[in-house]
């Protein structure tokens, strides 16, 4: 018999094309199309920021307008607004509050880099909207597909305030967590405003060291939960990833899986880039030297061929091991090396970061901003892409640069771990380096055991990048597997009721 067609919401903070801040948004824009694609109704529901504008989308109002409760604040109306995901079928939905995301500056912060003080009721409103906007809609979901803290309250709503929704009676739901640093926690008062009752503030479900923690309210409530990654799934289960949340999530082993993200190859392919003044592909390189003496342009690096250049493109934060690399960077430019940098985020970095090609201007290249152009000009001019995470639940850039044969050197950690295979010498396997101690020095050993590859062993060089060059991590096998998680979370909540 063949398999249903399931009725699936996918909630999100950000997705492409509409608003990005990180690779969340690179998995809201893709996903929802890869499951049309495979036959589901699939609708994208996105709060409609100051940065989207409705005309360039051609988004439509529709008429009947959201009341949506938050409890001692009261009932906020919101607008919706409705379009497809550009170049799919995709239904996408904008809950709009003019209060709420009318504001220039960041999606979670003002230009400085502070989160919004409201950023609580933002999400609980967004978070709660997308359930009314199911119930004005009479649509009934099989599973709803929230993502990160912003939107972990939605499975709390529907176990509590929703219990007996007709809507919602065989709804399952699914939390992805792409980052376990970021959990929306805030003061215990919250409570009031999500309206569920105050005996859901228990050290199981929504309450933190005296705070109310919406990232732990959707993992005690979520039909079933995954992470980005095998490896990261393993890993928050840990007191030293898990953000003090482990022990939840070990509650929950039994429920917890791991999906690797894909990479949206119409977008990253050296064969068809437009950003890139050359394209290339597998069987001929060529245009990939034009790429990296273009990137030696744009960073003002001499236009050498024989170098190895290793690029970053990076949020500029913690998490991405900035630190470490702010160690290691001066003993990486001993070597006959040239590294650019594209990032921002913490202010030290920036002017840490920005100094360098003061004193190195030969060597280090560097533009302190967000430049999508730039990001796929690094991704083809370099030679090695870098990235020396504290943690990463999967990251994109490292597959992205496989494609475009430019050897990732990485931390050997979540998803990181997962996608590049460490380059054996003995037997000429491998996709990229690894190193494993979140140190300067293994930092250090590590760019220089690559670039001495580069110098020293041209043959391992080439099977290198075309193995690289030939991995696949496809949207459409990921939707195959969150496809199956929705069934067992269907299969699961109406087995439990
Ligand atoms: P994270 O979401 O933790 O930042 P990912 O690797 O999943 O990490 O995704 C980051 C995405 O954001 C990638 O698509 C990357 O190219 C992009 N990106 C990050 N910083 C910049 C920047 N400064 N300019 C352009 N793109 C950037
Ligand atoms: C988060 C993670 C990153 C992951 C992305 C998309 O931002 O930091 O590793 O790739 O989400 O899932």
């Amino acid at each position: 018999m063949a398999e249903s067609r399931l009725k699936i919401l996918i909630v999100a903070s950000e997705a492409v094309p509409f608003v990005k801040e990180g690779g969340l948004a690179d998995v809201a824009g893709a996903l929802p199309a890869a499951l049309s694609e495979i036959g589901h109704d699939v609708r994208l529901v996105l709060p409609l920021y100051y940065q989207i504008d409705p005309r360039r989308y051609k988004l439509k109002a529709r008429k009947k307008r959201l009341s949506v409760p938050m409890g001692v604040i009261g009932t906020v109306e919101a607008s919706v607004m409705e379009g497809k995901l550009p170049g799919t079928q995709t239904t996408v939905y904008f809950i709009e509050n003019e209060y709420f995301f009318g504001r220039p500056g960041g999606l979670y912060s003002t230009a400085d880099g502070d989160g919004y003080m409201d950023n609580d009721n933002r999400f609980t409103f967004f978070s709660r909207a997308a359930i009314e906007l199911c119930r004005s809609l009479r649509f009934r979901p099989d599973c709803v597909h929230v993502n990160d803290w912003h939107t972990a309250a939605i499975p709390v709503f529907l176990n509590t305030a929703y219990k007996d929704d007709p809507v919602f009676s065989s709804t399952a739901t699914l939390l992805t967590i792409h980052n376990m640093l970021h959990q929306g926690e805030f003061y215990e008062g919250l409570m009031d405003v999500l309206g569920v009752g105050w005996e859901h503030f228990n050290y199981l479900e929504l309450e933190r060291d005296g705070k109310t923690n919406l990232l732990k309210g959707g993992i005690y409530h979520s039909t079933l939960i995954n992470t980005v990654s095998e490896s990261y799934a393993v890993e928050i289960q840990t007191p030293k990833f898990g953000a003090d949340l482990d022990g939840v999530l070990r509650d929950r082993a039994a429920d917890l899986y791991g999906v690797l993200n894909g990479v949206d190859y119409e977008n990253w392919n050296p064969e068809t880039d437009s950003h890139i003044s050359a394209n290339y592909s597998i069987d001929n390189l060529a245009g990939k030297a034009l790429c990296k003496a273009d990137l030696q342009k744009v960073f003002g690096l001499p236009q050498r061929p024989d170098v190895p250049v290793i690029g970053l493109v990076t949020r500029l934060v913690k998490q991405k091991g900035i630190d470490i690399l702010a160690e290691a960077i001066y003993g990486i430019l001993e070597l006959d090396v040239q590294v650019v940098l594209l990032g921002t985020g913490e202010v030290w970095a920036h002017f840490f970061f920005g100094d360098i090609p003061n004193l190195h201007k030969d060597k280090f290249g560097c533009y302190i901003g967000y430049s999508n152009t730039l990001a796929h000009k690094i991704e083809a001019g370099s030679d090695f892409f870098l990235m020396p995470s504290r943690f990463e639940p999967c990251g994109l850039n490292q597959m992205y640069s496989m494609r475009y044969g430019t050897l990732p050197i990485v931390r050997a950690i979540g998803g990181l771990n997962d996608t590049v295979e460490n380059l054996s010498e003995l037997d000429n396997t491998g996709t990229g380096f690894k190193f494993y101690d979140l140190t300067a020095d293994a930092l250090i050993n590590t760019v220089k055991w690559a670039v001495y590859t580069y110098y020293n062993r041209k043959d391992l060089m080439e099977c290198l990048i075309q193995r690289a060059m030939s991995k696949r991590f496809t949207w459409a096998a990921a939707a195959r597997q969150y496809e199956g998680l929705y069934r067992r979370a269907i299969e699961k909540k109406n087995h439990e009721g």
